[in-house]
């Protein structure tokens, strides 16, 4: 295939290219360009002019200059050669990092800043990474593969090759200690791990903790519960450190919490609008428990800082670091809040956490995205700014439906913090003649079960679902069903059902839910696309007629 030096901009308003992509110049394969398609119309316009031109432009000079062209066509054909011992100078200490895939060499550091993965990346610099990416099997994928083609700038000399590869040294397998897992998981990516929970256990108002969604950024870390510590930093930069016996002379706190990922429905986004970067998570990547644990604020004023020292001080955020690497803050005032409920977490439904939801200690943070409540809790430390991490700055924000990963400065949108009003439709059975259900709602006629969860960051109560069995043409109003959520706020999701005639049913059910602020779901997935797939919320439907979609 021929190869040509190109310099890839980001078409105006085109939302749907490869993610990430920043403006650098690379070599691509010509047959394989994007750069025209999926907008830009005066651009798309002007192509069969300027190609008109230039053919003739060519025909009439090329007898003059046909050598010439031809050797120039020549040497942009051959791929350069580059030697291995070149390949390890672009390692972490260079300012220039290279890494080798399949025997070809790609100049990644314009890369690096951008990858959803963070540092770890470094790992791997200045050597091959095939072996990387058979252990963290995330990037076994389309979407990562031709991110990674972009930074193409060579092929490794046939000299450093036997058998046509490149000769790897092992690497560790950094997942080598992460857990066993129920077999009923949706697993997405087993390295890190990633796994839903599984649709009949979404209707249950506490998920077991076994099904719990999985949502692991890197390796799940094995801690010894007698053994680990954590500490404080101060403002001043002073440091306490407390075990988990330390944690017991504090009042020990129960608060029922939704967790939800930035990324829950994501695969909504991707079918309703266009591919949206990342796992494509169905309704699952949301759970409940009943988490114990103590206030942070009880910990803070323990260590030295008191509610009233945050006026004083500057401080704005709490930074939260774990034992993997992962990192993430909250805003001052949500840790302090006597009802913003932000706990140190070491028991979940009654029994000490899992280890892959953080054991033994995890921070909890009720009515934010879930990215903030940060697992195998190591450092807490106060300060000016926002967490640095990878998973505050250039992840998890949303732009709009015209931006790419290729034009935007993620500095310009703020951190994703509270979540917006959200529901699904979790199961829609038919039931049978003599059914209990049938009875308790009078009806004689062939009836439908529709079941669901509804739920609103920051501590906002839903206060109605709608239902509609007629793909939005009609609508009625779900049964909110009680439970025992505790907490100074409304953490936990509602369950919702309704039952109803089976001759209403249309072609798919449709929920959408309203919550105390009357905020409600958009009903499409354009107006709220963005590139990184966050934050879906459009009214999720179901059709009727299909009996695997669950
Ligand atoms: C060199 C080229 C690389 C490219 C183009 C690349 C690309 C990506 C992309 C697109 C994702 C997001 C996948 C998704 O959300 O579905 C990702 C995640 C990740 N990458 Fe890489 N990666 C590279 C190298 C590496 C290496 C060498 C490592 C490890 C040594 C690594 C570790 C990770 C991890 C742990 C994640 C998951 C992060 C999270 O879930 O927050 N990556 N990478």
């Amino acid at each position: 295939m021929k190869r040509a030096h190109l310099r890839i901009l980001a078409p105006l308003g085109r939302a749907g290219g490869p993610p990430f992509r920043p403006a650098v110049t690379v070599q691509k394969r010509v047959a394989s360009s994007q750069s025209w398609r999926n907008g830009n119309a005066p651009l798309r316009n002007f192509v069969p002019v300027a190609t008109l031109a230039a053919f003739a432009i060519v025909t009439t000079t090329s007898c003059f200059y046909r050598k010439d062209i031809q050797a120039e066509a020549l040497a942009e054909e051959a791929p350069r050669k580059i030697r291995m011992s070149e390949v390890r100078k672009h390692s972490r200490r260079s300012d220039t990092r290279w890494v080798v895939r399949d025997a070809k060499v790609y100049d990644i550091t314009d890369w690096i800043p951008n990858h959803p993965g963070g540092e770890v990346i470094l790992r791997a610099v200045g050597g091959v990474i095939d072996q990387y990416w058979d252990i963290f099997s995330i990037h076994k994928k389309q979407e990562v593969y031709d991110i990674l083609e972009q930074y193409y700038i060579g092929d490794v000399d046939p000299r450093d090759l036997v058998d046509g590869h490149v000769p790897q040294d092992d690497v560790e397998d950094p997942f080598e200690e992460d857990p066993p897992r129920d077999k009923s998981l949706k697993v997405h990516s087993a390295k890190p791990c990633n796994a839903e929970t599984p649709v009949d256990a979404l209707d249950k108002f506490i998920t077991p903790s076994e099904k719990f969604y999985v949502r692991n950024h890197l390796w799940a870390p094995r801690l010894d519960e007698k053994s680990h510590r954590f500490t404080v930093e101060l403002p001043d930069g002073e440091e306490k450190e407390y075990s988990l016996e330390d944690l017991k002379k504090f009042r020990q706190v129960d608060v029922t919490t939704t967790l939800q990922c930035s990324g829950n429905r994501r695969k909504h986004m991707t079918e309703g609008s266009r591919y949206a970067n990342g796992l494509q998570w169905g309704i699952g990547a949301m759970s409940t428990a009943q988490f114990t644990g103590v206030r942070l604020q009880d910990v803070l004023a323990d260590a030295g800082f008191h509610a009233e020292d945050a006026e004083n001080d500057d401080v704005k955020h709490v930074q939260f670091q774990g034992a993997e690497a992962y990192g993430s803050s909250i805003p001052i005032d949500k840790a302090l809040s006597r009802h913003g409920d932000v706990l140190l977490v070491h028991k979940m439904n009654g029994k000490p956490l899992g280890q892959d939801h953080g054991f033994p200690l995890r921070v909890l943070v009720p009515g934010h995205v879930a990215a903030r409540s940060v697992k195998w809790l190591k450092r807490i430390t106060l300060s000016e700014e926002e967490s640095q991490s990878q998973w505050q700055q250039r992840d998890y924000k949303c732009f709009g439906p015209n931006q790419s990963g290729a034009d935007v400065d993620w500095s310009t949108a703020p951190a994703i913090q509270e979540t917006p009003v959200q529901s699904a439709i979790v199961s829609l059975k038919d039931l049978p003649k003599g059914d209990r259900l049938r009875q308790v709602y009078g009806l004689e006629e062939d009836a439908i079960e529709v079941k669901g969860y509804a739920f609103a960051g920051g501590g906002r109560e839903i206060v109605r679902v709608d239902v509609s069995p007629d793909d939005g043409r009609s609508w009625t109003q779900a049964e909110l069903l009680p439970d025992n959520a505790v907490g100074s706020k409304r953490w936990a999701w509602t369950q919702w059902r309704l039952v109803l005639p089976r001759r209403l049913a249309g072609r798919s059910f449709v929920v959408k839910a309203v919550d105390e602020g009357y905020n409600i779901q958009p009903e499409y997935y354009d107006p709220h696309y963005n590139f990184r797939g966050n934050l879906t919320s459009g009214w999720h439907r179901v059709p009727y007629t299909n009996r695997d979609y669950f």
